[in-house]
C-alpha cells in the first residue's frame, strides 16, 4: 500500500467559521488545506441576507493568513421572512453559493429558522429558477420524534415531498447520518447530492457513551448505529458524485461543550482531510478520495476544480489535547491521540 497519496487540493462543502475573535483561528486551520469552503450561516443573529453575507466574507478574508488564497463560499440562512426578491439578489451576486434552510430550533443556532415549508414556495420556485442550490439540515423537530430517528422521519415526511414538488430545485442534504438518507439520495434525481462528515465516517454512537459520556463526541445530526455508518462509508467511497465532502467541523469553546447542556459539534478542521484518509484507507479506498474530496463537489456547484495539489503521508501524527479559539480553547477531534495521516506542506 502506497504511502503517499497526492490530490487536486479538496475543498470543503459545509463549513462552521464563527464570527469576531474566533475568525482568525479557524480560518487558518481550514484555509491549511482546503482551497473553498461553503460557509455556514448560523451566526448570531443569521446572515439572512446578501449584504449581511458580503460583510461576513469580507470579516472572513482579512484573517486569512499572509499568501492563503482560501476562498470563502457564502450562504443565505433561510428565515420564515426571507423574499424572492432577496433570492433574486443572491442569484445575482457572485459571492453566494446557496441558501441553509434549518428546521427551527433543529441545531445551534437555528431558532431562527422555518417551520412551515409550505409557506417558502415562492422562495424555493426562485431558487430552482435560478439554480441557487438548497443545503438542508434534515432533521425533523416534533419534540416527540427520537432523536436517532429524526433524519429518517425527515427523509421521508418532508424532503421526499419537497423534492416532488419542486423537482428542478437543487438540493444538498447535508451530513447525512443514515442508511435512509444515502437511499433517498441514491435514487433521487441527479441535481440531489449530500455532504457526508469525516466524524460520520469514523465513528458511531457507541462512541458518545465509550467508558462515560463524552460530550465532544455529540454532534447533530447525533452519531448512528454501526450500520449506517456502514452505508455512510459505502456511499462516500463508491465513486458516486452526488456524494461530497463537507466536515460540518463546528467549533465550541470546551466550557459550553463540557457542561451540564453541552453544544453539539464535532470539531476536525484541524486535520479534516486526514480523518477522510484514515476513513478510505480503512476500507482500502484511497484511489475514491479525490473524487469524494476534489471534484464531486465543485461539479455539483458548477464551479471549477482546483488545479493545484496536495500531497498526504501516512505517518502518525499527535494531536494537541486542545487549540486555541479566539480567547479561549475548544478540543479537537482526537485530542491528546493522533491522526495517521498528515498533509505535508512544500
Ligand atoms: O453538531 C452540529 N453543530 N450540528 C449542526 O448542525 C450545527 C453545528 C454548529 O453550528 O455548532
Ligand atoms: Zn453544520
Amino acid at each position: 500500500m502506497a504511502d503517499t497519496l497526492t490530490l487536486d487540493r479538496p475543498d470543503d462543502w459545509h463549513l462552521h467559521l464563527r464570527d469576531g475573535d474566533r475568525l482568525a483561528d479557524t480560518v487558518a486551520a481550514s484555509s491549511r488545506v482546503f482551497g473553498r469552503a461553503i460557509v455556514m450561516p448560523n451566526l448570531r443573529p443569521p446572515v439572512a441576507t446578501v449584504d449581511a453575507a458580503v460583510a461576513y466574507r469580507e470579516r472572513i478574508l482579512q484573517v486569512r493568513p499572509s499568501g492563503s488564497r482560501f476562498e470563502p463560499l457564502m450562504t443565505l440562512y433561510l428565515t420564515p421572512g426571507t423574499s424572492p426578491a432577496e433570492i433574486r439578489k443572491a442569484i445575482a451576486h457572485p459571492d453566494v453559493h446557496a441558501v441553509k434552510l434549518y428546521p427551527a430550533g433543529a441545531t445551534t443556532n437555528a431558532d431562527a429558522g422555518v417551520t412551515d415549508l409550505a409557506a417558502c414556495a415562492d422562495v424555493f420556485e426562485a431558487m430552482a429558477k435560478g439554480g441557487l442550490p438548497l443545503l438542508i439540515h434534515g432533521e425533523s423537530i416534533a419534540p416527540g420524534d427520537d432523536v436517532f430517528d429524526r433524519e429518517g422521519i425527515f427523509v421521508r415526511d418532508t424532503l421526499a415531498p419537497l423534492v416532488e414538488r419542486f423537482p428542478t430545485l437543487r438540493v444538498v442534504l447535508e451530513h447525512i447520518t443514515t442508511q435512509d438518507a444515502v437511499r433517498f439520495v441514491e435514487s433521487a434525481p441527479a441535481h440531489v447530492a449530500a455532504t457526508i462528515t469525516a466524524h460520520h465516517l469514523l465513528y458511531d454512537r457507541n462512541e458518545i457513551f465509550r467508558g462515560g459520556v463524552r460530550p465532544h463526541m455529540y454532534c447533530l445530526p447525533v452519531l448512528k448505529r454501526a450500520q449506517h455508518r456502514e452505508a455512510l462509508v459505502a456511499a462516500a467511497t463508491g465513486g458516486n458524485p452526488k456524494f461530497f465532502l463537507g466536515t460540518d467541523s463546528a467549533p465550541h469553546a470546551q466550557r459550553d461543550k463540557e457542561s451540564a447542556c453541552g453544544c453539539a459539534g464535532v470539531y476536525t478542521a484541524h486535520a479534516a482531510v486526514e480523518f477522510y484518509a484514515e476513513a478510505f484507507d480503512e476500507v482500502g479506498a484511497l484511489d475514491r478520495l479525490e473524487g469524494f474530496a476534489s471534484h464531486h463537489g465543485p461539479d455539483f456547484y458548477g464551479l471549477p476544480r482546483n488545479t493545484d495539489r496536495i500531497r498526504l503521508r501516512r505517518v502518525s501524527q499527535p494531536v494537541p489535547a486542545t487549540l486555541p479559539l479566539g480567547d479561549t480553547e475548544l478540543v479537537p477531534l482526537r485530542g491528546g491521540e493522533s491522526v495517521a495521516w498528515v498533509v505535508e506542506q512544500d
